[in-house]
């Protein structure tokens, strides 16, 4: 599940940084909100990247656990 999210959040990115260039001289409104939005998804994947530590902590303790109970 947490690859999934990294893969969603970079798919995201991708595809507001395309619509950045995309309307760049054209929809200045249009790009601000993208630019707004992109910088939403890198701020959701900086949130993410903690997590893959967390839950291999998370799974360590808890083989520990269910071995020496
Ligand atoms: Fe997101």
């Amino acid at each position: 599940m947490i690859k999934g999210v990294f893969t969603a959040e970079n798919s995201a990115i991708s595809q507001y940084i395309k619509l950045i260039r995309l309307w760049d001289g054209i929809d200045y409104v249009t790009q601000d909100l993208c630019i707004t939005s992109l910088a939403d998804e890198e701020e959701h994947r900086r949130n993410f990247m903690g997590y893959p530590a967390v839950y291999e902590t998370l799974m360590e303790h808890r083989t520990i656990a269910s071995c020496c109970s």
